[in-house]
């Protein structure tokens, strides 16, 4: 299965991922912390916006507004990677 690099923007530790992985789970793998609390998409604690790349969800409606995924926010907890990924914090 091919395999996806997940960068957090300013930080030189790099995590991979494939498209069933969460890239808050690939992260956390690599010691990269990001915080989280639901882990199911609907708290947003974990929001997060794609500088680069993008990711797709199980669900059809993660807790996000069609706005919101327009403008590249996404939720690590349950986003997978379908390309390399440069994220920062929301
Ligand atoms: S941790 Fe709750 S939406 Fe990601």
């Amino acid at each position: 299965m091919k395999t996806f690099r997940i960068r957090v923007d300013g930080q030189a530790a790099e995590a991979e991922a494939d498209s069933e992985t969460s890239l808050f789970a690939a992260m956390t793998r690599v010691g990269i912390a990001w915080p989280v609390s639901c882990r199911n998409g609907t708290c947003r604690t974990c929001l997060g916006r794609l500088l680069e790349g993008r990711v797709r969800y199980d669900i059809p409606w993660p807790g996000l507004s069609a706005d919101e995924k327009d403008e590249g926010y996404c939720l690590p907890c349950i986003a997978r990677p379908v390309a390399d990924v440069v994220i920062v914090k929301a």
